[in-house]
């Protein structure tokens, strides 16, 4: 995947990294600071699921990280445009493909230019804090416990229509964080300067009050607030 354009960051540019495990709710939280803080957002895991879906529909072997690598070389930015990308299956597949390294590495330059557009953006995914933006000003990262996000899936389907059971789900989410954090390349860990943002008792209110105020601290801080 190409690199986007991009100019030199300014001084002013705020960068946001989120990161954290599935449906912790890191992709709500970015959103809507991407928004509060009029800020381009760029949700990673859609290049995952973009190259797992392609890899699955050429029928290649998603466990052949050359193959699945040269998927993610010629994945084009529209890719990202469709809607179905979000659901389960996709899921699945990008956490398949997303443990090789000659698919992680074909993704690195279209987010690093992302990440340094001149007026600054919001990422997130599962290496942003630690392998994409490693100087971004702002790093958190998203957690809750399984039940809690399975729970959240669980509901979030079911309000899409979807017939899903809870304990099918909690399996799901197990087997990504395993998948996720156990993998030798980029893993799902938290930047030591991350913040912690745990949501199992929170809302998404809540967690949105304290990302901002850690946020306006940090402009306060560089005067730019
Ligand atoms: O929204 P959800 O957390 O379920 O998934 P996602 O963020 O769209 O990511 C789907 C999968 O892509 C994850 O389980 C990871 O395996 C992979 N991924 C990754 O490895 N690195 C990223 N920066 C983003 C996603």
């Amino acid at each position: 995947m190409k690199a986007l354009p991009t100019a030199k960051p300014t001084a002013a540019a705020l960068t946001i990294a989120i990161d954290g495990p599935a449906a912790a709710g890191k992709g709500t939280l970015a959103k809507r600071l991407a928004v509060h803080y009029a800020l381009p957002y760029l949700d990673t895991g859609l290049l995952y699921r973009a190259v797992g879906r392609r890899a699955a529909e050429a029928g290649i072997d998603l466990d052949d990280p050359q193959a699945a690598g040269a998927v993610a070389r010629a994945l084009e930015p529209s890719a990202l445009d469709d809607g179905s990308l979000r659901g389960r299956e996709a899921g699945e597949l990008a956490s398949r493909i997303a443990v090789h390294p000659p698919v992680r590495a074909a993704l690195v330059a279209f987010q690093r230019g992302f990440a340094a557009r001149p007026e600054g953006a919001v990422l997130d995914g599962r290496d942003i804090g630690t392998v994409i933006c490693p100087h971004a000003q702002v790093k958190f990262f998203v957690t809750a416990s399984p039940e809690v996000r399975a729970r959240r899936r669980t509901d979030e389907l079911a309000a899409k229509g979807r017939d899903v059971d809870y304990e099918t789900i909690l399996a799901e989410v197990r087997e990504r964080d395993r998948r996720d954090a156990g993998r030798a390349e980029a893993p799902l860990k938290a930047a030591p300067d991350a913040h912690l943002l745990d949501t199992s008792e929170m809302d998404i209110e809540t967690a949105f009050r304290a990302a901002c105020d850690l946020v306006d601290r940090v402009l306060a801080e560089r005067g730019g607030a």
